[in-house]
């Protein structure tokens, strides 16, 4: 599996020192835990769940070295030594001078947004995640999702369909002029199927924001897989290291957000990084006021530890390799049994493309969301839709379906093996051999924000399978 050896198997690059068990339950317990949760598997127990593939944000196994660092972390409450040691690892990694921690990416979004966003103003973003997209519009601002057009075609095969559409940002600042106070590329592309973005989209990008006078912000939660993308498939670029390619991304912008609890390797945790001092500034004074003081932001000295070490890790050739190929593994799997899912496999997930696995559901019957229920009940896998639900309630309030119906398998990182990548072959296989007994749904509750954390459904047709 390394570059140099003639051995194809996948072997994760680490052994386990701890381990916690998972619980099978049967099918009739998974049917009673869909009822009692409302059909939503946010609202399902973890217990219930035998793979939890519902979200790589936080829920990655640590490292010893990151165990160890965390008995060293600094619970001072102003000027903590892990503090330093985490503004250290941030200015090596992005080369950016302000480090302003927090509790995890959505607070630096917030802090962000309140220190630079008003009511009017448009974010433009490759595609918005769906905090980050609730976080513009709470400012009263329009965010809006300028994706090149490949990236919205699921079976089209390209290196970087996470890219900006330039040519609509150029059009956008031109027409806006005035009313974009930043332009934010999200690396990897995450509701966009976990596409990166390459190098020199992000410096064309960069180029058109100069010219506008506009500053360029990474959401950065995915920056090393991104990296590795980079280091595989841009022109040039095999000869570098995840390391000097995320410098050179971050180089090209003015700041960043951060979940920490995504390629920091963390559970909980993130940043704010910015080069401009008065931003820094105003960020500081917003982040005292809900998280903490600037030098642990709402975290433990502990957590500021693990994040340190955890930046490091996530840039190792061995760990990105491994975690791309097992995720890519079974996108062939699937290939070869004509499942359909979004190309090419992603970053951190596998996108199943519930539009053509269900075609007779209609997106009002939400496509994506009944398929991650069947994938459960049949498997005990937990997914996440990203699809009509999340994305279809407009600011409006009208209904639009979303651009795609997808189901993401997010992969937790260092915590599932292999045979657990095969049993979910056979899990996303059966199902599909049984898909056109699946049955759509129909919302019966739902809060007027992020509605898919506790929306409830029922089945449109009397039950999920005919
Ligand atoms: N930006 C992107 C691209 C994200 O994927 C997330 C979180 C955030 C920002 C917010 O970070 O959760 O630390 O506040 N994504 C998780 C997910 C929740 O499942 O994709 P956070």
């Amino acid at each position: 599996m390394p570059p140099d050896t003639p051995f194809k198997t996948i072997i994760e690059p680490f052994r386990i020192k701890t381990v916690e068990p998972i619980r099978f339950t049967t099918r009739a317990q998974r049917e009673q835990a869909l009822a009692d949760a409302g059909h939503n598997l946010f609202l399902v127990k973890a217990e219930d769940v035998l793979i939890d593939l519902l979200t790589d944000s936080g829920t990655g196994a640590m490292s010893s070295a990151q165990w160890s660092g965390m008995m060293q972390g600094d619970e001072s409450y102003a000027g903590a030594r892990s503090f330093y040691r985490l503004e250290k690892s941030v200015r090596d990694i992005t080369g950016f001078k302000h480090v302003i921690p927090t509790h995890q990416g959505r607070a630096a979004e917030r802090i962000l947004f309140s220190s630079m966003v008003n009511k009017g103003d448009t974010v433009p973003n490759n595609t918005h995640f769906d905090t980050t997209r609730a976080h513009v519009e709470h400012r009263g601002a329009v965010a809006l999702d300028l994706p090149v057009p490949e990236g919205r075609q699921p079976r089209l095969v390209l290196p970087f369909k996470g890219n900006m559409d330039v040519a609509a940002l150029e059009r956008t600042l031109t027409e806006r002029k005035g009313r974009v106070p930043l332009v934010m590329v999200t690396v990897t592309n995450n509701s966009g199927g976990g596409q990166p973005v390459s190098l020199e989209n992000l410096r064309a990008v960069r180029a058109t924001c100069k010219r506008h006078g506009v500053p360029l912000f990474l959401d950065a939660c995915r920056f090393a897989e991104n990296a590795w993308f980079i280091h595989q498939r841009e022109p040039g670029q095999a000869g570098r290291s995840p390391r000097e390619i995320a410098l050179d991304m971050f180089s090209l912008a003015d700041g960043c957000t951060m979940s920490a609890k995504k390629d920091g390797m963390a559970n909980i945790g993130g940043f704010l990084a910015v080069n401009d001092e008065a931003l820094a500034a105003r960020a500081k004074n917003e982040l005292i006021l809900t998280e903490g003081f600037p030098t642990y932001g709402g975290l433990a000295g502990y957590d500021l530890e693990a994040i340190a070490v955890g930046l490091h890790e996530a840039l190792e050739p061995d760990y990105l390799r491994y975690r791309i190929r097992s995720i890519e593994y079974l996108g062939g799997v699937l290939d070869a049994a004509g499942v359909p899912h979004m190309k090419p496999t992603g970053g951190h997930a596998l996108y199943l493309d519930a539009s053509e696995f269900l075609p007779h559901i209609p997106p009002a019957e939400f496509p994506a969301w009944t398929l991650s229920l069947a994938l459960y009940l049949e498997g005990g896998v937990r997914s996440v839709e990203i699809g009509s639900v999340m994305f279809g309630r407009q600011p409006d309030g009208s209904e639009k379906p979303a651009a795609m119906e997808l189901v993401r398998l997010a992969f937790p990182r260092r915590v599932y093996t292999q045979s657990h990548v095969d049993y979910l072959g056979e899990v996303i296989l059966r199902v599909h051999g049984m898909r056109e007994r699946i049955r759509g749904l129909r919302m019966t509750e739902a809060p007027e924000v992020l509605r898919h954390f506790t929306a409830r459904f029922e089945p449109a047709h009397g039950s999920l399978l005919a």
